[in-house]
């Protein structure tokens, strides 16, 4: 979602710098960018709709720039064209921003009385345009920048240039994610890590409220009241390499073909070194909570039952989105645990910040080092899967999973667990590597309208991330459901030839799902199965069959993800779709 670019310095060119870190940005979803940039002591803004191959052709890559910002824009208010894109520019000021100003309509209003004016639909002018009628009266664009944070409501984060003195960035921030990346003569500013690898492994975070002012030397840092602080200097320790899509054809393929080995860090991690023991243990807690929103919900639910079967303790698993506004039962005897790979999804941090302030214990998983759930936790533990750039997640909902499993397993005999769990990537490699029959199933289904996923209890878990994955990167209809659901309604939806993919992977509640797959088989379903090796069920039942290696039952459920991802992956495949950034999707969503 909205992604901010920026350099400062005279090492490079600001205009060639800008481009490449938006094309490092473009995974987190956008549908228009612009850049502004000072050409002769003059600011300058070149926006374009669509991809950011639109708006190079626009830009003069001649132009000797030392000073610009850059901004991917996922439209919130209003639509997606040129005149709603960033840089926006008001008076003096040009700025981008991520985020959402919820009262500024207001704003809007009140600087409407003031005689300015105001040619798009977006809060974001409307930011711009309050910053420069605060630094108009103040003439202190210090002074300007507390009056606007006291002003505002909402989320930002802020890198804005001034005509009085085009030698500086100011970047704000609150509740949107925002890094300042340290070079030599010369500073650069991203809304994450990854955007700035390639020239720096050094940065320096802000907390929520904070401010700063960046030239080519210096970074001056001031706390939410303006007072200036001491900048600490973190560096990145992950691997910048990973953000290549190398010979695979999409993200998407690379990261499934990366899950073997996502598997084999974590294990050695936690598992092999007889790290367990540093993964929370939940009976300390009187209630288990774990908040998160997408697949790392679906993640959720499926650690839920690892948790339940194996720990005996219950867990509620909600949306992060909803559970700001219910009522919470949450206290200091409880933990709640906040999944998220980003780590930066705003419903997913805001839900963190309530159970803080309920004096829960909060634990973060969470793939991206040093986003914002992670230092906002009272405890992380890193999902360990590498930088993933496709928007539909694969490697990292299946760390998640794996972790969930690995927290809940502490107090059993790893005897056997290491056996079972040592085998896994072998046989999740084998199979990945049976795409002939996704191709075949891929193509069986693509034309098709709607699509169902069913299963029951954990099966169905994984039939919610199935579902998930396909629609959002083929554009097919889908739903999953649990299984006994069906003929409450939903099965007036079967009609001959629809697609319903059913897993079983618990012996214990297959012969009730497979009386399911009958009910719709005998209504015209074509029935593709993901099923493990030990359970038995005719011929006749089903059309296409997808069979998951003999392992412990929970294991099983892990790999049964595997198949209907890279069914997702061919489906798309097949019907021309933007796999690694689908219509409309964004990887991090930074608003709520
Ligand atoms: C977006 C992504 C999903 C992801 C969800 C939660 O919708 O497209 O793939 O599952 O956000 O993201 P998080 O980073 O918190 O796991």
């Amino acid at each position: 979602m909205c992604g901010i670019i920026g350099y400062v310095g005279k090492k490079k060119s600001a205009l060639s710098f800008i481009v490449e870190g938006l094309k490092c940005l473009e995974y987190r979803g956008y549908d228009s960018a612009g850049i502004a940039y000072v050409d002769d002591e003059n600011i300058k803004i070149v926006k374009s709709e669509g991809q950011i191959s639109n708006l190079e052709t626009k830009l003069n890559m001649n132009v000797e720039s030392s000073i610009g910002i850059g901004h991917t824009r996922w439209a919130t208010h209003g639509i997606p064209n040129e005149i709603n894109s960033h840089p926006h520019r008001s008076g003096s000021i040009t700025l981008v921003h991520n985020g959402i100003i919820e009262n500024y309509m207001e704003i809007k209003d009140e600087l409407g009385k003031e005689g300015k004016k105001f040619l798009s639909d977006t809060d974001s002018e409307v930011a711009a345009c309050l910053i420069d009628s605060l630094f108009e009266k103040t003439k202190d664009m210090k002074e300007a920048i507390l009056l606007f944070k006291k002003k505002v409501k909402g989320s930002y984060a802020i890198a804005l240039m001034v005509d009085e003195d085009t030698s500086k960035i100011y970047v704000i921030k609150n509740l949107s994610p925002l890094i300042i990346g340290l070079g030599s003569d010369e500073n650069f500013i991203a809304s994450d890590v990854p955007a700035i690898l390639k020239w720096t492994k050094q940065y320096v975070t802000l907390s929520d409220g904070e401010f700063a002012i960046v030239d080519d030397k210096n970074i001056d840092l001031y706390d939410i009241d303006g007072v200036e602080k001491e900048v600490l200097v973190k560096t990145f320790s992950g691997d910048a390499s990973s953000i290549d899509k190398g010979e695979y054809e999409h993200f998407m393929l690379k990261e499934i073909h990366e899950e073997p080995e996502v598997i084999k860090t974590l294990i050695s991690e936690y598992l092999m070194e007889d790290n367990l023991s540093s993964l929370p243990n939940l009976r300390n807690y009187k209630n288990v909570t774990i908040v998160a929103c997408g697949s790392a919900y679906h993640a959720g639910l499926v650690g839920k039952h690892f948790i339940e079967n194996n720990l005996d303790i219950p867990v509620s698993v909600e949306l992060a989105s909803e559970f700001k506004y219910k009522k919470l039962f949450i206290n200091d005897e409880d933990v709640v645990i906040a999944i998220s790979q980003s780590g930066e999804t705003a419903d997913t941090l805001a839900a963190v910040k309530i159970a803080k302030s309920l004096k829960a214990h909060t634990i973060g998983i969470v793939n991206v080092k040093e986003s914002s759930i992670a230092r906002e936790v009272d405890e992380v533990i890193y999902t360990l899967a590498g930088s993933e750039i496709a928007v539909a997640t694969t490697k990292a909902y299946l760390s998640q999973i794996v972790l969930l499993l690995l927290i809940s397993i502490q107090d059993m005999n790893l005897v056997e667990w290491k056996k079972e769990l040592s085998s896994l990537p072998v046989k999740i490699e084998k199979l990945i590597n049976e795409e002939n029959l996704y191709k075949k199933i891929a193509s069986e289904v693509k034309d098709r309208d709607d699509i169902f996923f069913i299963g029951r209890q954990i099966d169905y878990a994984i039939c919610l991330e199935g579902s998930l994955k396909l629609k959002e990167i083929s554009y097919i209809h889908s739903e999953a459901y649990a299984a006994g659901e069906l003929k409450h309604g939903t099965i007036s939806l079967i009609s001959q030839d629809t697609p319903v993919f059913a897993v079983i992977t618990d012996e214990i509640i297959a012969e009730k799902t497979i009386s399911n797959i009958k009910e719709v088989k005998s209504r015209g379903a074509r029935i593709f199965l993901v099923i493990s090796e030990d359970i038995y069920i005719p011929e006749e039942v089903y059309d296409f069959v997808v069979v998951i290696p003999n392992a412990l039952k929970s294991i099983v459920s892990i790999m049964s993800v595997i198949p209907l991802q890279m069914i997702s992956y061919e489906v798309a495949k097949l019907r021309g779709c933007s796999i690694d950034k689908p219509r409309n999707l964004a990887k991090s969503v930074t608003v709520e």
